[in-house]
């Protein structure tokens, strides 16, 4: 093959500096300390700070919204976390849970404004908990948590944000309920020109009554310059100004751009996921258009036509390899084997709870195990050599797994 470029640009460079490359390096290493410097690099203070793996904060505040309440967490300096953490509108924190009966790490998404992790001690992120959230985590944080109480989160995760290059320009949004709170946090980055895209949240809720963050939504709407837009959609009400049914194909088409270029980004309860799933293909989108938040703890593995169905409503023992220690513990047919270490106070690490994130990727040494397909989110290679997530993992026999705990400082 012929190239046909312009070489007299190349004439003028000189070999000279190429040369003396090996010597020179070899001066640097010699005049070298025999120890590493203990200074940190820049690199790593700044990988550090944009993804810690324990941020360590207080409740600030605490704000009633009948069934759902926000938490306002600020960063804990007496125990060395001086600022929380960057993230993108969207993301969430997990956060660790230690009571009697159980220990766990909840995903939670950040309501708030990512211009309000910046700005030094006073940065904060809100946390917005529904209580028909399932699992028993939600319910803790509305029941026990008050204001002044200390937690440990996790650092900003998850890649449901906007990406410019890989999302159009108009985004459709289906929320429901709690499912609200990652579209919250857009909103107010585009309403604060630090993200550039329109925003159309289709946010269903049963009744008016039940609307999460409604008067706030709209506040922020009124900013956005009409970049954002919010559509109410009661299932169990007919209302004036309110749409009345469910996220259908048809009420999409209504809102969206009439060209197809949007992307439609979902996330709610899981009810929700697989109805707006099916509406989604009806619409015939291209497929990195359709965006979906994970859809938390796996539940109720018995209603899958592969389920096994000799297992249902037995108890299997797991044996549990963890820390240089072996742990005995039961898992019910229907408990994930997370959720079976978790009542057993084992601290086993997990971020996402749906089998995405691969936080608590464990070997499974030994015993036959269920993993419902639309929550298997393991590589190829995890396939081959035995590796499972217990998150996304039920027992069908007695079991014995090797868990390797990298959230050592959480709790
Ligand atoms: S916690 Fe994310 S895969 Fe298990």
């Amino acid at each position: 093959m012929k190239y046909n470029y312009n070489k007299e640009p190349l004439k003028s460079l000189s070999i000279k500096p190429f040369l003396s490359m090996v010597s020179d390096r070899n001066q640097v290493i010699e005049k070298a300390q025999a120890v590493m410097p203990q200074s940190e690099f820049n690199a790593n203070h700044l990988a550090k700070s944009l993804h810690p793996q324990v941020q360590h904060v207080k409740i600030k505040k605490i704000f009633d919204h009948g069934d759902a309440k926000s938490f306002v967490l600020r960063p804990d300096q007496t125990k060395g976390t001086d600022s929380l953490a960057y993230f993108r509108a969207g993301q969430y924190v997990s956060v660790f849970l230690d009571f009697e009966g159980g220990c766990m790490n909840k995903p939670y998404a950040i309501r708030s404004n990512p211009a309000d992790a910046l700005g030094g001690e006073d940065n904060q992120y809100i946390l917005t908990v529904k209580r028909n959230n399932p699992g028993f985590g939600s319910s803790y944080m509305l029941d026990h948590l008050k204001e002044g109480d200390p937690l440990d989160i996790s650092g900003p995760l998850g890649e449901f944000y906007y990406q410019k290059f890989r999302d159009a320009r108009d985004v459709v949004a289906l929320a429901g309920g709690s499912g609200i709170t990652p579209f919250y946090s857009m909103a107010a980055a585009i309403a604060a020109d630090i993200e550039d895209f329109n925003l159309t949240i289709l946010y269903g809720s049963r009744t008016s009554e039940g609307i999460l963050l409604k008067e706030e939504l709209e506040q922020i709407e009124k900013q956005s310059a009409g970049k954002v837009r919010v559509v109410h959609v009661l299932s169990d009400e007919e209302k004036d100004g309110f749409e009345h049914g469910f996220l259908t194909a048809e009420l999409i088409k209504k809102y969206a751009p009439s060209d197809r270029t949007y992307s439609l980004f979902m996330c709610g309860p899981k009810a929700m996921y697989e109805f707006g799933t099916k509406e989604a293909e009806k619409l015939k989108l291209r497929r990195r258009f359709v965006r979906k938040e994970l859809p938390g703890d796996c539940s109720n593995p018995e209603k899958n036509p592969d389920y096994p169905k000799e297992a249902a409503g037995k108890t299997f023992q797991i044996r549990v390899h963890i820390s240089g220690e072996v742990r005995e513990i039961q898992a019910a047919s229907g408990q994930t084997l997370l959720q079976a270490m978790e009542r057993a106070h084992i601290k086993a690490p997990s971020h996402c709870r749906s089998g995405e994130c691969g936080w608590c990727h464990s070997k499974l040494l030994s015993g036959s195990v269920y993993i419902p397909q639309d929550a298997d989110g393991r590589r190829m290679a995890d396939l081959k050599f035995g590796w499972i997530h217990p998150c996304a993992t039920y027992a069908t026999g007695d079991v014995e797994l090797e868990v390797y705990p990298v959230m050592e400082e959480l709790g």
